[in-house]
């Protein structure tokens, strides 16, 4: 029989919990605080522990750290109502097997737990864990809540709880130096620097001297040694941003920090100890950079152990109220004003955008609203005029066939439903008489048979309606004659 522990203050949520879980298969143990958890995990020995993160006395994080030093491989879930990325990180840092945001699904939740234990059991068979690591109250402004941002949040704690090396890829402007900055904030390596390096930025011939350092004399100009950044950042973190613009020759000297941590200066003899975590982020798809050998194929494969990478803002779209606020707040907050509000069609157009430069564009459009905003409240007009209508155009952008890279085998490239949606909604509100369904109705039909020639056992396939659908349609619209002769 599994044994699950639910630490909660709240008299309702034990109640669920033994509703929900109490079986012959399964004893439900509850606690009301986490002094009573930890009591009750030496205690009962469960296979689970589900614990709330906001408790009076000791708090969930404290109770998860507690129970990581009595039993390290006991899965631990946290749950909280008040889903910070602050919370989140921490406590996948700290080892939790996961955590839930409240209110949460049943199905989810007996998902994971069953999961859990099933997870716990493998571990026992392997024996390795990481050591513990102290935490830190740090601000961390990476705001979302969305499916995709909460897988982000889970890796960033893993990646925060262990040294190797990261990659970081996603388009610009999704946050990939924020990011950066959270894995090294709540690394061990929080307390040593961390330097961030713009391999774009910085010429081809300079770059390598500015990470490794030079001898005098080196090349002409070097009229004095130098020390690279791997030297001066000793013990900490390096930030190496834009790595697809890096010069093969830097690359060769990188795959060898990476491989065996040493590097000499530039013209220099004496081999130097690197003891630097490196963390490196692309916007560019490294694995085309490798096949035009533009990247090697050796240092793409150290960077890539583990990768983050970080959705497009169209596909994580649930953010975008949160992040318009998040703004809203830290604008306010730079101008020593009240925070302006922002009207729910305005709202609604900033989500219905395609954002190509993601957060930092929709930061930019936040910003010039409330510069132009009269009043307290943000409104349409308010919005950069791309934004405005401009969401149809860049719709029709994203629909194109991406050239590169190819989809993969099987799977068509397709364009994102939500962001149609999105441009058939904003084309709707510019006719207020307009009929959204029997409109988009009309022109699928009407598609669907000039992409069939007029076939309509094909086109009724094509929409995934019956034959007898398609005609009924037909005659509603009254498109028979139009086009279904061919
Ligand atoms: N999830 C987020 N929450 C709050 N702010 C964010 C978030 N993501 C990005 N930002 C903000 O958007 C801006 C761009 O982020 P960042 O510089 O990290 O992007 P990037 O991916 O490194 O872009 P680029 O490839 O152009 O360098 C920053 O001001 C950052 O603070
Ligand atoms: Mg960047």
């Amino acid at each position: 029989m599994d044994k699950l522990l639910l630490i909660d203050d709240e008299a309702d949520m034990q109640y669920s919990f033994r509703r929900i879980f109490g079986s012959p298969h399964m004893q439900v143990t509850t606690a009301s605080s986490g002094e009573e958890g930890l009591r009750l995990v030496a205690q009962v020995r469960p296979d689970i522990v589900i614990s709330d993160i906001r408790m009076a006395g000791m708090d969930g994080l404290e109770t998860l750290r507690r129970i990581r030093q009595l039993d390290p491989k006991l899965p631990v879930i946290l749950m909280t109502a008040h889903g910070t990325t602050q919370k989140a990180i921490e406590a996948m840092k700290l080892g939790a097997y996961d955590y839930l945001l409240k209110p949460f699904e049943v199905p989810k939740l007996q998902q994971l737990v069953f999961a859990a234990i099933q997870a716990a059991r493998d571990m026992k068979r392997v024996v390795s864990y990481e050591p513990l690591l102290q935490s830190e109250d740090y601000e961390l402004g990476i705001v979302g809540r969305s499916e995709p941002m909460q897988a982000v949040f889970k890796l960033i704690g893993q990646l925060a709880a262990s040294d190797a090396t990261a990659l970081i890829t996603g388009e610009s402007g999704t946050g990939k130096e924020l990011v950066a900055r959270a894995i090294y904030h709540h690394s061990r390596r929080s307390q040593q620097p961390f330097i961030a390096i713009n391999c774009a930025a910085i010429p081809e011939n300079l770059l390598e001297s500015e990470l490794f350092g030079h001898e005098k004399g080196a090349f002409t100009g070097a009229t004095a040694q130098r020390i690279g950044k791997f030297e001066q950042c000793h013990g900490g973190t390096v930030f190496l941003d834009e790595i697809g613009d890096m010069s093969l020759a830097t690359q060769t000297r990188m795959l060898r920090v990476l491989q065996s941590g040493t590097f000499e200066r530039v013209g220099g003899n004496e081999t130097l100890q690197a003891d630097v975590r490196i963390i490196a982020a692309t916007n560019q798809p490294l694995e085309q950079a490798v096949a035009r050998r533009q990247f090697r194929e050796d240092l793409f494969y150290r960077l890539n152990v583990v990768r983050l990478h970080l959705p497009p803002l169209r596909e994580r779209r649930a953010d975008i109220p949160l992040l318009v606020n998040y703004f809203l707040k830290k604008i306010a907050q730079q101008q020593k004003l009240p925070p302006k509000s922002i009207a729910a069609d305005a709202l609604a157009a900033l989500e219905a955008c395609h954002w190509p430069g993601n957060v930092r564009e929709l930061e930019n459009a936040v910003h010039r609203a409330v510069v132009m905003a009269k009043g307290d409240a943000i409104l349409p007009a308010n919005l950069p005029p791309e934004v405005q209508q401009g969401s149809v155009v860049a719709v029709a952008t994203a629909a194109e066939p991406a050239p590169t890279p190819p989809a993969p085998a099987g799977a068509a490239a397709q364009p994102d439903v939500a962001d149609l949606t999105a441009a058939l909604f904003a084309w709707a509100r510019q006719d207020a008489k307009r009929k959204l369904i029997p409109a988009v109705e009309r022109e699928l039909v009407v598609n669907a048979l000039k992409e069939t020639r007029g076939n309509q056992v094909q086109a009724a396939k094509l929409l995934g309606i019956t034959r007898a659908t398609l005609r009924k349609r037909l005659e509603k619209f009254g498109i028979k004659q139009e086009l279904t002769v061919q």
